[in-house]
């Protein structure tokens, strides 16, 4: 592997243009939470690098947590069979929750964590995806922030693997052939 970059066959959203949506999610939540104090809380490991400039384009005081949930192996895959491996630090009962997601496609990750939030009896909840990938989708979910829409094409960058690679891309593009070698897609 020469460069990380080098590796990408298209850049489908590029540095600017995730700047400018995450600046046009960050007044939007702004302006939806004037006089509230909102929980973001991030799925990780994806959804960090977009939280983490997101929080940067909403001018409110906001609180962060994080939780880690198993979704994307091939067993699990078309199941929604969802384990959690890091919960939240806090409670949210009565606290405005954010949900901040990379990229949904089937839903039935969120889906599951929706209903986990839920029995907390938080104030309210919403989500916020960089990425949403409709064609995909099972679940019912309404992405009340969404920044892109994503054709069915696998993507990498901006906080997206492959196999933990490629992760600090500052786009979101589509990997060359070459660099999936003989790793079979359903498996990451
Ligand atoms: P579901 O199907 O439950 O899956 O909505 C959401 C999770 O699947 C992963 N995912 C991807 N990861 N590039 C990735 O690096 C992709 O194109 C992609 N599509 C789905 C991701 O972990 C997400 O949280
Ligand atoms: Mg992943």
């Amino acid at each position: 592997m020469e460069s990380l970059s080098g590796d990408i066959e298209e850049v489908l959203f590029s540095q600017e243009q995730i700047a400018q949506v995450v600046g046009e999610l960050g007044a939007r939540i702004t302006d939806d939470y004037a006089g509230k104090n909102p929980l973001l809380i991030s799925v990780l490991r994806g959804g960090v690098v977009f939280m983490s400039d997101l929080v940067r384009r909403i001018d409110l005081p906001i609180a962060l947590d994080f939780m880690a949930i198993a979704s994307y192996g091939p067993e699990t895959r078309d199941m929604g069979v969802v384990q959690v491996i890091k919960d939240l630090d806090d409670a949210i009962t009565d606290k405005d929750v954010i949900i901040v997601e990379d990229v949904i496609d089937t839903g039935l990750t969120l889906n599951y964590l929706m209903t986990n939030l839920k029995a907390r009896r938080p104030r309210s909840l919403s989500v916020c995806a960089l990425l949403d990938r409709t064609v995909r989708r099972i679940a019912d979910i309404e992405v009340k922030y969404k920044g892109f829409d994503l054709p069915d094409v696998f993507v990498v960058g901006y906080g997206l693997d492959f196999k933990e690679q490629y992760r600090n891309l500052p786009f979101v593009g589509i990997l060359k052939e070459s660099a999936y070698g003989d790793d079979d897609l359903d498996s990451v």
